[in-house]
């Protein structure tokens, strides 16, 4: 086991009615005047927006408002929301939706804290070293953000996806009430489960092989996420199966499950961020639209690791040889995908990128990382090209 740092800093008040103590807890956290964040329409449409007003009035808590989130959040939005709060006076965010809501406040929160231009921050030019104080009210169980140390922030021009690691902006508070996640469109749902299973998935598939607890936590998190995820494609109403999920997310991303590994292989992570960028689609989506490409073209270099999820996670019985059972295990996997509406291909996820667009893809991604992507196999620009293009159909890795 790898020396580790574990740090879990938010205070999570978990379970119904629970967004009715927003105020108190911001109050709890010295926040005075909030920004209340939010995106599409969703959080005013369910009245949940209303129900956090009224928690924030009774605690005396003033507030302004900016909302317009976009899924792949934009920098624009963020610019205009550091400039609000310096008018206002805000001195606690607290966004109130998904991933991207998350993560566009904690951009907002390194924007105010430390002054010039915040994408710094996403283009790795500057560390933050503080961040506003903010709370999170989470309405889908996706990127984990409410605990995650990460913010995900697209600059429309160019279309460049990046994000943010510092444990600056993780959340003094969460509150996550697995009711509130009942009205999202099922491919939400689905995209939320594929998320968050592939955030332990990348602190797992390694090359450390000596670790007993760590896996463990990792493989009952994994199990519980496909359990439950299938439960919820027919009984989208199921509050314990809607419960495991939300827990799964903010433990899958707090660092828990990587405890003592290498810091896993985040190469899917980074290569979907590519896609998002240029394409706009849904993370937990371009994550299940490339994993298979990626798992047939790096399993050689860590066998065992391979087989162990598989057997363990996946339940695949073993098969002739090693070989064979990961190789019945990764078409497991993509069965699994399937079985929820998640794309195992750029086709099925709705996009048919140019040999030109897989090329900047590949060039953009290799920029951004050194050269120098992943631990199972270190990927460089032609692999990852490879990779986008075994996802699109144009190339073929036999397994
Ligand atoms: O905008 P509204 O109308 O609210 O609609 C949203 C959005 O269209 C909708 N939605 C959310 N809660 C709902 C709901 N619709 C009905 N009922 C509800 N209760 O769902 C759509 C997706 O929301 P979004 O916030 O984009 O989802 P998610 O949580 O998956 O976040 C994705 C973003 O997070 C980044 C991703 O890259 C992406 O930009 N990530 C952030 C991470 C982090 N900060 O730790 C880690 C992840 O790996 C990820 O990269
Ligand atoms: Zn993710």
């Amino acid at each position: 086991m790898n020396n580790f740092t574990y740090y879990a800093p938010t205070k999570v008040v978990f379970g119904r009615g629970t967004e009715a103590q927003a105020g108190a807890l911001v109050k709890e956290f010295g926040g005075t005047k909030v920004l209340l964040h939010y995106g599409g329409g969703s959080a005013e449409r369910t009245g949940l927006l209303g129900k956090v007003r009224k928690s924030l009035e009774e605690a005396g808590i003033a507030y302004v408002e900016l909302g317009g989130v976009v899924p792949n959040p934009h920098l624009s939005l963020v610019y205009e929301g550091i400039e609000l709060c310096r008018k206002e006076g805000v001195d606690f965010l607290l966004p109130v939706g998904g991933g991207s809501v998350i993560d566009s406040a904690k951009a907002i929160g390194y924007g105010i804290a430390n002054g010039g231009d915040v994408w710094d921050f996403y283009d790795r030019k500057r560390v933050p070293s503080s961040c506003m104080p903010l709370g999170a009210i989470v309405t889908i169980a996706a990127a984990g953000s409410e605990m995650s140390d990460s913010s995900v922030i697209t600059k429309e021009e160019g279309g460049i996806k990046r994000g943010c690691n510092n444990n600056a902006c993780r959340a003094k508070f969460a509150i996550m009430n697995p009711e509130l996640t009942m009205t999202l469109p099922a491919y939400q749902t689905a995209c939320g489960c594929a998320d968050i299973l592939m955030h332990t998935m990348e602190r797992y598939l390694n090359h450390c092989d000596n670790m007993e607890l760590t896996d463990s936590l990792a493989e009952g998190l994994m199990r519980t996420v496909i359990h439950n995820a299938l439960i919820l494609t027919d009984h989208p109403d199921n509050y314990e199966a809607r419960a495991e999920i939300m827990w799964a997310s903010s433990l899958s991303h707090n660092g828990l499950t990587g405890c003592g590994t290498d810091g896993g292989d985040w190469s899917c992570h980074r290569m979907e961020h590519e896609i998002g960028g240029m394409f706009d689609v849904a993370h937990g989506a371009g994550l299940t639209a490339i994993w298979g490409s990626w798992a047939r073209y790096v399993y050689k270099e860590n066998p065992g690791r391979f087989e162990q999820f598989v057997t363990r996670v996946l339940g695949v019985e073993p098969q002739a040889d090693q070989d064979a059972t990961i190789r019945k295990g990764i078409e497991a996997m993509e069965d699994f995908y399937r079985a929820i509406g998640m794309p195992t291909c750029m086709q099925e996820l709705g996009v048919d990128p140019t040999p030109e667009q897989i090329e900047l893809m590949a060039e953009k991604c290799s920029i951004a990382f050194n050269d120098n992507l992943g631990v199972v196999k270190v990927l460089h620009k032609a692999d990852m090209a490879a990779i986008y293009r075994m996802a699109a159909g144009m190339e073929r890795v036999e397994a």
